[in-house]
């Protein structure tokens, strides 16, 4: 029996994509070979590279100005390169500050070039995204984190920049429609609403590659990615394969607008029961909340026990907050089902009427 899955990432999946991958990894499109066993080079796994391209730039919307790449490592290793490719030491990036993931990629910058903090929500303990934005006289680029994984909050819409926007998109990629414009470069960790940890989605504006550093290493090196279609070694072929198929079923439930209306029912049946509720309430601020991570207290601490015991019990888990904010968190990704949210929503209604 599988549980009902509300952990943050890695996180649930399609169950039926999960079946398929039963079959592939012993015998991939009737090629007597399984997905693991193939070769990268070999044309099996040639048309799984061309199916996941063009599905993600279907799905996305995304046109041949700007690039899909499969980079073989998690989100934090873009904190890094980012600004490794594109911020020279007397150059100023500006980075919205919502959170941990925000707080983290900023501490990488500062070990490239100047970091200009152009707008926070620390003051609010992260509770919403920040309403007023200073930018410095030339940033380089703007990074912002599009939903705040930890603390529950996410951008109703991109800010609007002055320079190309660097976004980190791990914890909603596709969970909506994708907003390209203005952006440079989108970097997404696989492991929420695209497939297995170790693996990103990077979608990025081919000049704007062009404009990073040439005297890196070539894996450090977006230009290579762009250049070799993320072939310069031996690439995640399995996290390539998932990413395939996960995106695929987005688009046969309807693509990215249907993905957004579920989200955004499941999360505001969630929201609309905490606001309701005396002995429960939400971290994140209307108009700053996440359809993705819902972030909420108990009004004892006894109470948030208690939550995770019973759910723990009726087959459901991973309501626990991240371990440095602690309180309670449903992660509701794409695959995650609306019966979930109901099942929760009842388990929290008996404790409420005590
Ligand atoms: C918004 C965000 N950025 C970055 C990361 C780090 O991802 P990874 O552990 O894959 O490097 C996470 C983690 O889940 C995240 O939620």
């Amino acid at each position: 029996m599988r549980r009902l899955n509300f952990a943050s990432g890695p996180a649930v999946l399609p169950e039926q994509v999960l079946r398929k991958a039963q079959e592939a990894i012993l015998d991939l499109d009737h090629s007597g070979i399984g997905i693991l066993e193939h070769s990268h080079r070999g044309k099996e796994f040639g048309r799984v590279l061309d199916r996941a391209e063009a599905v993600v730039r279907e799905v996305g919307g995304i046109g041949d100005d700007f690039a899909v790449l499969f980079v073989t490592a998690g989100a934090t290793q873009h904190f890094a390169m980012v600004p490794e490719n594109f911020l020279g030491k007397d150059e100023t990036a500006d980075y919205c500050h919502t959170g941990v993931w925000s707080g983290k990629a900023m501490e990488e910058a500062k070990r490239f070039g100047g970091v200009h903090i152009a707008c926070s929500s620390e003051a609010d303990n992260f509770a919403s995204v920040p309403p007023s934005i200073a930018w410095s006289s030339a940033p380089r680029y703007v990074h912002y984190t599009s939903n705040e994984t930890i603390y529950g909050t996410q951008w109703p819409a991109p800010p609007a920049a002055p320079a190309p926007l660097v976004c980190d998109a791990s914890s909603d990629i596709f969970s909506r429609p994708l907003p390209l414009a203005g952006h440079g470069l989108i970097y997404a960790g696989a492991q929420k609403n695209l497939g297995p940890s170790g693996i990103s989605l990077v979608i990025a504006r081919k000049d704007f590659i062009e404009t990073g550093r040439k005297d890196l290493s070539p894996l450090t090196q977006y230009r290579t990615y762009a250049r070799e279609r993320s072939m310069h070694n031996t690439p995640n072929t399995f996290g390539i394969w998932m990413i395939a198929e996960v995106v695929g079923w987005i688009r046969d439930q309807g693509g990215l607008a249907e993905m957004e209306q579920r989200n955004r029912k499941k999360a505001a049946r969630l929201y609309d029961f905490l606001d309701h509720s005396k002995l429960w309430r939400t971290h994140a601020k209307p108009g700053s909340r996440s359809m993705m991570n819902v972030t909420f207290r108990g009004a004892t601490p006894e109470l948030e026990d208690k939550l995770v015991a019973e759910s723990e019990a009726r087959g459901m888990t991973g309501l626990r907050g991240h371990r440095s904010v602690g309180g309670l968190r449903a992660s509701i990704y794409n695959a995650f089902p609306e019966a979930g949210v109901e099942r929760l929503v009842e388990l929290l209604s008996e404790i409420d009427r005590g």
